[in-house]
């Protein structure tokens, strides 16, 4: 077992998460697929970028219909990723840079090609082995849930001529649920997780977890019943390997995603759904407000949790969270193109959805670096990588990561056409335009930006800790903010218009201070008693330190 050296049990407050896919990073044995030997050889890239935890896809065994979202083994690696050892040393190398290491926990479902599933479908009725899944004989029963991939599902229940009897899937029909109200089902993934944790993992994203328990006459989502699931699990990882963390994927508005902490029992850390489109609404509607809105109407944590924000990921964009009026806006400004849309949301990488402006991509990552939570950077997105919307799914954004300007973006050894997945291959997002190598030699390129800001997000640990208050200011495309921790205040300013904006700030509270910028560490004039007059650039932002004694 290997172990970082890190003792603060609050670790994951002062974290910058980055999310890949083994198989997207680096293929490390030249068979087109990405594999832990290559993460492993590319551990110092991640280092140097100044992320120190990483998320990682699921990499278990799997017929892979969902990418892996559908496991057959939870406690393997799939063969085309390399081998539990090569998992090994890829954690000890990690650990060695004092990198956790987060990986998947699926609890909602299994593929319909798990040990399990194929033996409860045989099982007799009633037997502990069939009720491991949810079955029915009718497929009207919980007639009041969602159906969540709406693209390619029709119910959220599937005929199974071998059991003769429907099963229950909040995802694809080939994804059978996992029956929580089964003891043993409750034991097994604890078993999972005990495995995991004995390698050494850090902890697991909980995936899908509003959902682990159906009750007749409710929406099936956020149970009291699935609240007392997560708080066995979390007892099970406190005492197996306790400064490990749990991170709820949970799609719920605030309100219904706060009791996934419970009073500190639940999960460490959620990721801020409902925040995240509202960031780019904010930005398309040059107005600060959608986002003022969404931080008011979250509610406050237990002191040992914290959110996790993030701007794109492996999924769709999601506009589940917002009202009717916000999808249609959020699809006009950034999905015109019916192709881009899946589900509800809209499958496109980061700087695709800004047109590739560097400015509001800086800006978007600005906000996210500064709002209270733990940042999470999607793969690419650290050098602007595109996506492909014409692939199928979600595979437009999980195309392999480009690290030079070749055919096969220096990815892999093999020819494009043999890798898992061909590279984005346009004229200003192709491996060509955008890649690791140019922008390491390029000083003033997205990347040196990008571990600029993380670097000095770092430095300050009011970023991962500290309270927020939104300040008055005169001008509604201007957001300004102030982070508060132990003896540490930050003002942030992010000017939301494409245009200059001016700003005239209420800092009333902090007369007699100095705002220092952080990036040039350059004083300001002194606050007054007076409105604190600031000029911003289109799409510009400021982070400044209030200091006594600049
Ligand atoms: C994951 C998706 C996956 C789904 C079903 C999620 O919420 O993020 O990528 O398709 O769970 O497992």
């Amino acid at each position: 077992m290997t172990t970082r050296t890190t003792a603060d049990p609050c670790w994951y407050k002062d974290a910058v998460i980055y999310e890949t896919h083994v198989k997207a990073f680096f293929d490390g044995n030249g068979d087109g697929i990405g594999d832990f030997a290559g993460l492993t050889e590319k551990l110092d890239y991640l280092e140097t970028l100044g992320v120190n935890c990483l998320w990682l896809l699921p990499f278990f065994p799997s017929p892979l219909r969902d990418d892996g979202y559908d496991i057959a083994d939870y406690c393997g690696v799939h063969p085309s990723y390399g081998t539990l050892h090569d998992f090994q040393l890829f954690l000890e190398e990690a650990h060695r840079r004092d990198i956790a290491v987060l990986v998947e926990l699926v609890v909602n479902h299994t593929s319909d090609q798990h040990p399990w599933f194929q033996r409860a479908r045989r099982a007799p009725r009633g037997s502990p082995e069939r009720d491991f899944y949810v079955w029915s004989d009718t497929d009207q029963k919980y007639a009041g849930t969602r159906i969540i991939f709406t693209d390619t599902e029709r119910s959220n229940w599937t005929w199974d001529p071998v059991a003769g009897a429907f099963y229950w899937h909040r995802f694809f029909s080939h994804q059978p649920d996992l029956n929580f109200d089964n003891p043993r089902v409750v034991e097994e993934i604890e078993a999972a997780m005990g495995f995991w944790l004995d390698l050494g993992v850090d902890g697991f994203r909980l995936d899908a977890i509003p959902y682990l328990v159906e009750r007749d006459g409710t929406s099936c989502e956020n149970l009291p019943e699935t609240h007392a699931v997560v708080r066995r699990l979390r007892a099970s990882l406190d005492r197996h390997a306790p400064g490990c963390v749990l991170l709820a994927e949970a799609n719920q508005w605030p309100e219904d995603v706060r009791p996934y902490f419970g009073e500190g029992d639940e999960c460490h850390m959620a990721f801020h759904f409902p925040v995240m489109p509202r960031i780019f609404m904010a930005l398309r509607m040059e107005s600060a407000e959608p986002i003022i809105d969404i931080m008011k109407r979250t509610p406050a944590i237990p002191p040992s949790c914290q959110w996790a924000l993030f701007l794109r990921n492996h999924d769709e964009l999601t506009l589940e969270m917002v009202s009717e009026e916000e999808r249609a806006y959020m699809n006009l400004a950034y999905a015109r193109d019916p192709q881009a849309r899946v589900n509800v949301g809209i499958r496109r990488r980061l700087a695709p959805l800004v047109e590739n402006g560097l400015r509001r991509i800086e800006l978007l990552n600005g906000l996210l670096f500064s709002l209270p939570g733990t940042p999470v950077v999607y793969y690419g997105d650290e050098i602007g990588m595109g996506d492909d919307v014409r692939r199928s799914d979600r595979d437009g954004v999980r195309t392999p990561m480009q690290w030079t300007g070749d055919a096969s973006a220096g990815f892999s050894r093999q020819p494009p056409e043999n890798l898992y997945s061909p590279p984005v291959s346009d004229p200003v997002y192709g491996a060509a335009a955008v890649n690791v190598e140019a922008q390491l030699r390029d000083r003033s390129s997205l990347l040196h930006w990008m571990r600029n800001m993380i670097r000095l997000r770092k430095q300050f640990r009011v970023f991962g800790r500290g309270s927020i208050e939104f300040l008055p200011v005169t001008n509604a495309k201007i957001l300004a903010f102030v982070r508060r921790w132990e003896g540490d205040t930050i003002l942030c300013v992010a000017n939301l218009s494409r245009h200059a904006q001016p700003a005239a700030i209420d800092l009333a509270a902090f007369a007699g201070l100095t705002p220092v910028e952080m990036l040039g560490y350059t004083p300001f004039p002194a606050i007054g008693g007076l409105p604190y007059m600031l000029a911003l650039g289109g799409y510009g932002f400021y982070w400044f330190e209030l200091r006594r004694d600049p």
